[in-house]
């Protein structure tokens, strides 16, 4: 059940919900909006028609539109900063040793699952180490696992950083896998939704920027999904379960700060495209 509703006395018959539902199910014939209960099932829960209402007299799923943030052009940021937030992210390899307050991670992780997936499909898990102290237990039952996996001729070749991250630790305590970071940030997504990979990607990439415009440092982490791939019984212990697709970031209070951007526009290839036309 969609718990469509419409306010009788604030809806204007505009028609902007009949117009916008990306499945185009929501009609209306002489009186209010409505959707036909057998065409409820290709609703993709976007929730587009509460979103687009001028007159917020449309409610779905339970969602009243007075719950929703105000989306005017006041309320963005302005292009500038956002310009800055793009050009001035940096990968961040140097963090302090305390942990981000709990809320804050949650509330980073509850925006950034507003990102996109396609077909709507959602359904992500978002696994979070948000103890620091928990996470030094894990890089040293990483590192010992890794330890174990290289001497047992376990790591695929193909994962050649690898190879170094274990020498790096034993020999100058330096933490090239997991980057002394505090936590990290696993995202999931069921290999059965329509685009999984975007999806995870999607959502981190979104996560990164939140966190960093919170004065938060992050850094993907190509080297913990290989050690997870490497490792199966770890990545089970994190609870990452088969038929999901997954990738981590770490993060933390950063210990580096990058006061101006890096240049790179000059390396920018923007190809237009046209297509001929034949008569
Ligand atoms: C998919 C992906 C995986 C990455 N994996 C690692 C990693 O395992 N360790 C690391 O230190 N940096 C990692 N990075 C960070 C890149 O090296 C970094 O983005 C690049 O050098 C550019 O620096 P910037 O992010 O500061 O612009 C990764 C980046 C991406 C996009």
């Amino acid at each position: 059940m969609l718990e469509f509703k419409i306010d009788a006395e604030r809806c204007v018959l505009c028609d902007a919900c009949v117009e916008d539902c990306p499945v185009r199910i929501i009609e209306r014939t002489d009186g209010l909006p409505f959707i036909r209960p057998e065409r409820e099932a290709h609703c993709l829960r976007c929730q587009h028609c509460l979103a687009v209402c001028p007159e917020a007299a449309l409610s779905i799923l339970g969602r009243v539109p007075e719950a929703s943030l105000e989306r005017g052009p006041n309320h963005l940021p302005r292009m500038e900063q956002l310009e800055r937030l793009v050009r001035g992210r940096r990968s961040v390899r140097r963090y302090r040793d305390e942990n981000v307050d709990p809320a804050l991670i949650d509330s980073l992780i509850a925006t950034a699952a507003h990102a996109p997936s396609g077909v709507n499909a959602q359904g992500l898990v978002f696994h979070v180490m948000d103890d620091r102290q928990q996470m030094e237990q894990f890089r040293r039952r990483a590192l010992a696992d890794l330890a174990d996996a290289l001497a047992a001729d376990r790591v695929p070749l193909q994962f050649a950083y690898l190879h170094a991250a274990v020498p790096a630790y034993e020999k100058h305590g330096v933490d090239i896998l997991m980057r002394g970071a505090p936590h990290f940030l696993i995202v999931a997504a069921p290999e059965a939704n329509p685009c999984p990979h975007e999806d995870i990607i999607i959502a981190l990439t979104t996560f990164e920027l939140l966190a960093q415009n919170a004065g938060l440092g992050t850094v993907w982490c190509g080297m913990l999904k290989m050690l997870l791939e490497t490792l199966p019984d770890l990545k089970a212990e994190l609870g990452l379960t088969e038929g999901y697709v997954y990738y981590p970031m770490l993060f933390g209070h950063p210990a580096v700060h990058y006061p101006r951007t890096v240049q790179r526009d000059e390396s920018v290839v923007i190809q237009r495209c046209a297509i001929t036309q034949h008569d």
